[in-house]
């Protein structure tokens, strides 16, 4: 349809039109759905009529291809200018063929992989019949006890932007893609607008109070990266940000991201946020909400009624100018019509190809290629890889556990998802060598212990899979203590009297507070939930059929007291260990030290890889220059091995505050034993930038450090100036 016909259409519809395209609801209110439109238990209290229904422009979750094409049949029938429906859904980490969490994803460094993961969850969710993806999330995280960190790439603003746009090329098939022509493609949705990554406390739905500054230097760079990329949608956030819900925060929506950033595309609420304004105390009832919501510039209400019950009178009463919902519903219109769905109503769904494409052979080697490239070798005192020929008990809650998927895992069936004892016994059976005693998560029976130890003695080497289940993080999950379930502590001391070597492979959405495990086991493989076939990518990991090469990208706190904790943090002024520092009062705890247990950019390789001394071509650069920094980069071990070299950057003296290190770059390279590599990174003068207290962004000409190594603490420095 071209521009002209979307505007007739628009003018063609009744306001009462207008303003239920605006509604999304999820499949049950639908003729065509499983339910049939029988609205049961708390979808109740929606209180949306039939008529309302029939005109809803889009809809949450769809159960499969049939399910979408029934739904958009009835729909096309029932509304009185056949406008399609949007099918909408949380794609997260792969539709049916689950992919590790996002946090695990990022541990790879493989922006490559993470879009091809994005392009195969498209084709699988399009052939399925959704049209848009709720992701990616591009929240930054720097607390661990918030459960959804498991959904973000971690705490670094520049690599968080490379992933955002990573997964948006994959979701919608890079800016020259055509999504009304490629089929096998979703429209992405960027969320959570914005900073809800910073609840208070880590507790979900908190509040967020933090400086302009702060948010546009750390919190708002990836989002933009996304809406750069071409990103179709974006989403608001549960939070507040300086006082006001996001959902109905004209200065951050209409002011920030529709004036500065110029963004045009469809803006949703988040699951009932609009409504969410009467418990944070800014609106008396889901009229004002609505008014507010509307104003602020959100498009799409998701699951709450305000404007479906509101909107029409506002307009009417003349408090709200019908020019707003009109420029809604004209965005919600040109979505659809880049969709293709005006020509194509079922766009991609097809029974058939679902069959055949979804969850396929190809897609699940994918996932298992990501996996193996996610999982962190934190820890390794010569016990890793395994021998086949060693007897191996394989011990704990995940030794046989299929979950494994983490949580949004959309169409993942558990069941389906390799586990560590298949992927094991896939390699090692053959030897016979190895014995599985499953146990429970929390409340490991004294039966269980036995057992383990039972098995234990059996063996040379035993494989402890411990782990938090699924539901321990993700949307609400939420924790306090960060530590493994305290059963599972105990599990890992008892085995450790044995005296045998022990691997301890955790499953989890989160950093740890890892202490005990540090001090008690061998060796430690952070697995995450590594999806699908999770199981068999970890088990070729500690085989050696693959060699570890992920490298942390939220730092793994000491203990829970520090958090946050992570590593583009400021200097203050009374650093610990500056040469002048003084006992006591310097920034510091009494009791632990400043710094976290794994650093970001961690990560350990069953080879090791020594660095050079590293230069930097010359100690100035001027502002249209730049400078090479060069490394070489040795493979001092016996097994070929990937490493991620890191570079950072310290501007030491800024017009505010600078991070004491950020990174600028990465690269990843391949080594044979014995090999060696020469890495160069160029330093211009547009990597110094950052905002500045006025908000301008910019360089500040002076000194420099530039830091190059393995993670973000293990560093050489080499000073350099900025010349104006
Ligand atoms: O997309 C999600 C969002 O991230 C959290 N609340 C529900 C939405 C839709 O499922």
């Amino acid at each position: 349809m071209r521009e002209q016909q979307l505007q007739s259409l628009l003018q063609e519809m009744t306001l009462e039109e207008k303003v239920a395209q605006l509604l999304q609801l999820a499949p049950a209110f639908f003729e065509g759905a499983g339910s049939e439109g029988q609205i049961t238990g708390p979808l109740q209290g929606m209180g949306v009529s039939k008529e309302e229904v029939h005109a809803a422009g889009s809809v949450l979750g769809i159960g499969g291809a049939e399910e979408a094409i029934a739904i958009q049949e009835a729909h096309m029938r029932n509304h009185r200018l056949s406008i399609p429906l949007a099918t909408m859904a949380d794609v997260i980490h792969g539709y049916r063929t689950i992919f590790p969490v996002p946090l695990a994803m990022g541990c790879s460094w493989s922006p490559e992989l993470v879009e091809q993961s994005a392009a195969i969850a498209a084709k699988e969710a399009s052939v399925s019949g959704i049209h848009v993806t709720f992701s990616p999330m591009a929240d930054l995280t720097r607390d661990p006890r918030w459960g959804r960190v498991m959904e973000s790439t971690g705490e670094d603003p520049w690599l968080n932007s490379l992933y955002a746009r990573a997964f948006v090329r994959g979701y919608q098939g890079g800016q020259d893609g055509d999504l009304s022509q490629d089929k096998h493609r979703l429209a992405a949705c960027i969320k959570h607008f914005a900073a809800y990554g910073a609840a208070e406390g880590g507790r979900d739905y908190n509040t967020v109070d933090m400086s302009e500054w702060m948010r546009r230097e750390f919190y708002m760079p990836a989002y933009l990266a996304a809406l750069e990329e071409g990103c179709e949608m974006v989403m608001t956030a549960f939070n507040t940000v300086d006082g006001i819900p996001a959902t109905g925060n004209r200065r951050l929506m209409r002011e920030m991201l529709r004036e500065e950033w110029g963004f045009d595309g469809v803006l949703i609420s988040d699951w009932g946020a609009v409504k969410e304004m009467i418990p944070h105390g800014v609106a008396t009832d889901e009229r004002e909400c609505a008014y507010k919501a509307i104003q602020a510039g959100v498009d799409i209400e998701m699951m709450s009624p305000c404007y479906i019950r509101h909107l029409q009178e506002l307009v009417e009463s003349g408090e709200v100018a019908e020019s707003l919902v009109d420029e809604a519903v004209l965005r919600i219109l040109k979505l659809k019509n880049r969709l293709g769905l005006f020509e194509q109503p079922h766009r991609g769904a097809d029974p058939e190809a679902e069959r055949r494409i979804v969850f396929s052979d190809e897609h699940r080697q994918a996932a298992q290629q990501l996996a193996a490239k996610s999982c962190v070798l934190l820890k390794n005192e010569d016990v890793l890889p395994l021998d086949k020929a060693h007897r191996v008990a394989l011990i704990g809650p995940f030794a046989e556990s299929h979950d494994v998927l983490g949580p949004w895992s959309c169409m993942g069936v558990r069941e389906d998802a390799v586990t560590l004892s298949e992927g094991m016994a896939a390699i090692a059976a053959s030897h016979g060598m190895l014995e599985s005693v499953p146990c429970s998560l929390e409340h490991i029976t004294e039966a269980e212990k036995e057992r383990a130890i039972e098995a234990a003695r059996r063996a040379e080497v035993i494989v402890l899979a411990l782990g938090e289940g699924s539901e321990m993080s993700g949307e609400a999950g939420c924790r306090a203590d960060i530590a493994l379930p305290s059963a599972q502590l105990e599990l890992l001391r008892k085995l450790k009297e044995l005296g045998k070597p022990i691997v301890v492979v955790l499953f989890n959405g989160r950093p740890l507070d890892l202490r005990v495990v540090d001090e008690e086991a061998d060796a430690i493989l952070e697995a995450w939930y590594p999806g699908s076939n999770g199981g068999a990518a970890v088990a070729g990991l500690l085989y050696g059929l693959d060699n570890p090469s992920g490298k942390l990208v939220m730092s793994f706190p000491y203990a829970v007291g520090q958090v946050p904790v992570y590593y583009n943090c400021f200097n203050t002024g009374r650093p610990q260990n500056a040469p002048d520092a003084q006992e006591r009062y310097v920034s510091q705890y009494l009791d632990i030290p400043n710094e976290p247990l794994f650093p970001f950019g961690y990560g350990l390789s069953y080879t090791t890889f020594q660095y050079a001394q590293a230069t930097l071509s010359d100690e100035r650069l001027s502002m249209d220059g730049k400078l090479e920094l060069a490394v070489s980069v040795t493979n001092t071990g016996v097994l070929a091995g990937e490493e991620i070299v890191q570079l950072y950057i310290r501007d030491v003296v800024g017009e505010a505050v600078r991070p004491l290190r950020e990174l600028k770059g990465y690269r990843k390279v391949k080594l044979q034993p014995g090999e060696t590599c020469h890495v160069s990174f160029d330093i211009t003068e547009d990597m110094l930038r950052y905002h500045h207290p006025d908000l301008q962004f910019g360089s500040d000409p002076g000194q420099f450090m530039a830091f190059v190594g393995p993670n973000s603490r293990d560093v050489q420095a080499l000073a350099f100036i900025l010349t104006p």
